[in-house]
């Protein structure tokens, strides 16, 4: 009996276990749950929630049957919320407005008195919707969260295509919900992109007809700077140069992927630093020949020059969106592209996929590894025109030798093509969601209906097999601040035999997905001295902080202890 009340007290408090609680840490709590993970290991052995299956290859859960809207754009906050929103004239959503509101707009194109909801907050501990008021379009935008916590969307469609939108996160009051800023931005942003900045701005990038940026909040003056590189790699009949790739790294410029072509970009001078090889093939790798992209990992952060990686993986050869309106779906691209932009003269490394995919998402896991999820091996972006669902994800293991990188994953059964999106959550499951390739929600009669659910994949990591060798964090507390180059100590526990040098310690900023693309992702692994055994399977490890914003910008960013590839779950820390 007394086990049994100790277990159920633990396994409340443990989300990765049960979703019932919804309980946040303090110092507090943590000294009590320390003392409870001891008792427990010590009266019986860990429990184990999911049946053991197919373990080795990741396990898929189905959350939601319908969260009444796409997911087409997802972040996660750091009140382990996710802010999903779709568009506003996609017809009725299958979720109501909350309270009894409706919006009347006059220049909505579809239904001009709307009591659905079109954005909803996703409560990932107790599994659980709200619906959320928007008040203008938000089809094909972007955004990022400040360093204050708060999402900042920018732009969409129609009248809501210069406005941003603020959103903070719940702290007391439970109906916290969007805010508009009326024309807000110095130009239309629709397929732009946005990345937060060292100290906590935001660049905004493009979008259609757009061949210039803009800051968020506004520079003095006009606030908008061409950017010919745009235009340049804006092909003609297609784009594809939407929604571009664009990460900070370490000596304060920006690497931006647009098309077939790349720069390393100084947005404070306006200036082309650098101009990188066209990718092998000089196929198109940006919407809606959308592939994906990720900045690697970022290590040795001490270093006065910190090496930068990128990853660009998929897309759709020349001419497959012309083709795919033509009603010929053109086999698409198997490649991914691998640079390393901080080198004297850089190259492209091309790597073979084990499966080819167009539309796939590329999430950082808290290991460094990539998942590639969702998307389609035929077509391209763009109303009915993706074909061949991928249903396997692929893990790409960067640190593994050329040619042994990949490795398939177990595939769900739902299709995820255009308009679908996947996150990162604080307990190492990928969230996904969406997919909508029709200009309405069409639920019959199509090949790939409007899918409203939500799955998490739980990479081979969460499998119950590995739970005694899958660290928990004691320190710092959740919500802790920390400050560039400081000192922390991580105190974490295993049940199982610890490897002591296969400890290391990740942050993730968690990023806004939308289109394929995961903005703001990105993956710093601490310098760390030598792990000590503190007894009674606790550990502790000195690790150092970033050392400046343009490896880490301000803002929220979720803690890991990683152990032999395996992840701890996330506790959010606050840089600043
Ligand atoms: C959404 O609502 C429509 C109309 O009420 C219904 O036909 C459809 O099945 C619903 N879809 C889902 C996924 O719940
Ligand atoms: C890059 O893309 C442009 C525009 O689509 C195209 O004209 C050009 O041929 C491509 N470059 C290469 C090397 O294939
Ligand atoms: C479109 O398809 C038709 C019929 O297959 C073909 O004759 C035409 O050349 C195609 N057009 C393009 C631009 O590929
Ligand atoms: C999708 O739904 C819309 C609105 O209900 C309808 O007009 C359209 O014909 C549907 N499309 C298909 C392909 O069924
Ligand atoms: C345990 O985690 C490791 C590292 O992610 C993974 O390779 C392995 O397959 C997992 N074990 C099981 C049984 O899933």
């Amino acid at each position: 009996m007394l086990v049994k009340s100790i277990m159920v007290f633990y396994l409340n408090m443990n989300p990765n276990l049960s979703y019932s609680t919804p309980t946040r840490m303090t110092p507090h709590t943590s000294i009590l749950y320390f003392l409870l993970f001891q008792l427990t290991i010590i009266i019986s052995q860990p429990c184990h929630r999911f049946p053991i299956t197919d373990a080795a290859g990741g396990r898929w859960q189905y959350l939601q049957k319908s969260i009444g809207i796409v997911a087409m754009h997802m972040q996660l906050l750091n009140n382990d919320r996710v802010i999903i929103y779709d568009r506003t004239d996609f017809g009725l959503s299958n979720i109501s407005l909350p309270d009894g509101k409706c919006r009347d707009d006059p220049y909505e194109s579809v239904i001009k008195h709307d009591c659905t909801a079109h954005s909803v907050e996703y409560d990932v501990r107790n599994n659980m919707i709200r619906p959320l008021m928007i008040q203008t379009n938000v089809w094909c935008s972007s955004g990022a969260v400040m360093p204050d916590g708060s999402l900042i969307q920018t732009g969409g469609w129609n009248d809501g295509d210069h406005m941003i939108r603020v959103f903070n996160p719940c702290r007391i009051t439970k109906d916290c919900d969007w805010v508009e800023v009326e024309n807000g931005l110095a130009a239309r942003r629709w397929y732009a992109t946005n990345h937060i900045l060292p100290k906590g701005g935001q660049i905004i990038i493009g979008g259609r007809g757009q061949f210039n940026y803009e800051f968020y909040p506004k520079n003095r003056g006009t606030n908008l700077y061409e950017l010919p590189f745009l235009a340049e790699t804006n092909d003609p009949e297609s784009e594809n140069n939407l929604y571009p790739f664009v990460f900070l790294i370490g000596d304060g410029n920006l690497f931006i992927f647009a098309n077939n072509q790349s720069i390393l970009f100084d947005y404070s001078n306006n200036k082309v630093v650098k101009t990188y090889p066209t990718m092998p093939g000089g196929d198109p790798r940006n919407y809606p020949s959308t592939g994906s992209a990720v900045l690697l990992p970022l290590k040795n952060l001490q270093a006065s020059s910190v090496e930068a990686e990128i990853l660009v993986c998929g897309g759709a050869p020349k001419g497959s969106f012309v083709q795919a309106n033509n009603g010929t779906f053109v086999g698409a691209l198997d490649t991914c592209g691998r640079i390393k932009i901080t080198d004297p003269n850089p190259q492209w490394v091309m790597e073979t996929m084990p499966l080819a995919r167009v539309m796939g998402d590329m999430i950082l896991l808290p290991n460094g590894n990539v998942l590639i999820i969702n998307g389609g091996a035929a077509g391209t972006a763009g109303w009915e025109v993706g074909r061949n669902p991928v249903l396997s994800p692929v893990l790409y293991r960067p640190d593994h030798k050329l040619g042994s990188r990949f490795e398939v994953q177990n595939p769900n059964t739902i299709p995820r093509l255009y308009h679908s999106s996947a996150v990162l959550l604080w307990d190492g499951r990928v969230l996904v969601g969406g997919s909508n390739p029709h200009n309405y929600y069409n639920f019959t009669g199509v090949i790939f209906p409007t899918e409203l659910s939500l799955e998490a994949f739980s990479p081979a990591y969460l499998d119950p097999e590995n739970s005694s060798l899958r660290p928990k964090i004691f320190l710092p507390a959740p919500q802790a601040k920390i400050t560039y180059k400081q000192n922390l100590w991580v105190m974490f526990a295993v049940v199982g035999t610890v490897a002591l040098d296969k400890v290391s310690v990740t942050m993730v900023a968690p990023s806004f997905t939308t289109h394929s693309f995961a903005m703001n992702q990105r993956l710093l692994v601490l310098e760390r001295e030598n792990v000590m055994h503190l007894g009674y399977h606790m550990y502790t490890v000195r690790v150092t902080t970033p050392r400046s914003g343009n490896l880490a910008p301000l803002g929220y960013y979720l803690l890991f202890v990683v152990h032999q590839d395996i992840p701890s779950e996330g506790i959010w820390v606050k840089l600043l």
